[in-house]
């Protein structure tokens, strides 16, 4: 009999010490091989500005991208839980926020979304999570601030920064937020964080102690031109197939073989 993924799955795993897991999807193909793997939760991520679209950032999508990718993943779904991504400027005050995320889930067919940002985001998730719109908030490095970072690089090293992170984290559980997401940032901070809060936390390049992980399809397939990122890892060496690649990243984040050490950052 098969199961639908929901928040209470997600909830359920945190208390019993299991852990779940995450791949972005941008298509319906992809969406029904992850489902019948397993994947529980499927990420329609803004990523696809890059590795669909060619973009050099996430800075382009739209709120119609998302729309048109999280519809053709929710055609395919059948099990796994969607969480589809607030596009860059889609949520810069409440009522935008609520109105793309509602199109996000009634035209779309997600069901929570994902935004980045930390304690200045917390009107806006308190007001989502008031609308009955779960929430998944991106804290570490944010994507789609890469232009006022100067770069990709790991967040949260300096003592100070860490400790915002943290104060981020329990700021956007206490708002209402349901998950936290984080994204390069010391194995340190990150189990500090997931102890630290009672919603999971779902971690790339964050160490192996979040309560999952997810990874860029188009990385761990090994299809991404030029160099993978050091946390993301090539799952379709060795396999066959995309179906035993990603029952092989499946397989690995239950069972506490990924990440390892050489994905992760001090
Ligand atoms: O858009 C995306 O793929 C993401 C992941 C990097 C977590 O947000």
């Amino acid at each position: 009999m098969s199961t639908k993924i929901t928040l209470n799955t997600l909830r359920q795993r945190k208390m019993d010490g299991k852990k779940f897991t995450c791949l972005t999807c941008y298509d319906a193909s992809f969406a029904a091989l992850l489902d019948d793997v397993g994947v529980d939760v499927l990420l329609v991520g803004d990523s696809l500005g890059m590795v669909i679209q060619g973009h050099q950032s996430t800075v382009p999508v739209s709120v119609d991208d998302m729309v048109y990718h999280t519809r053709m993943v929710a055609r395919a779904r059948k099990n796994a839980l969607i969480m589809a991504d607030m596009p860059f400027l889609s949520y810069r005050d409440p009522a935008t926020a609520i109105a793309n995320a509602g199109r996000l889930m009634a035209e779309g067919g997600a069901h929570m979304i994902k935004l980045e940002g930390g304690w200045v985001m917390l009107e806006t998730v308190e007001k989502l999570a008031a609308q009955g719109i779960p929430v998944c908030a991106h804290l570490g490095l944010l994507p789609q601030s890469v232009n006022k970072l100067g770069g990709y690089r790991v967040q949260g090293r300096e003592p100070d920064a860490g400790e915002a992170i943290l104060s981020d984290a329990l700021a956007m559980e206490r708002a209402g937020a349901d998950i936290v997401l984080m994204e390069c940032v010391p194995t340190a901070l990150a189990q500090r964080i997931t102890d630290s809060l009672k919603i999971p936390t779902i971690g790339i390049g964050a160490g192996p102690h979040c309560d999952a992980q997810v990874l860029v399809l188009y990385d761990m397939l090994g299809i991404t031109p030029g160099k993978r990122p050091k946390f993301s890892q090539d799952f379709l060496l060795g396999q066959s197939g995309v179906a035993g690649a990603v029952r092989a990243y499946v397989d690995a984040v239950m069972n506490g073989r990924f990440p390892e050490t050489q994905h992760s950052y001090t």
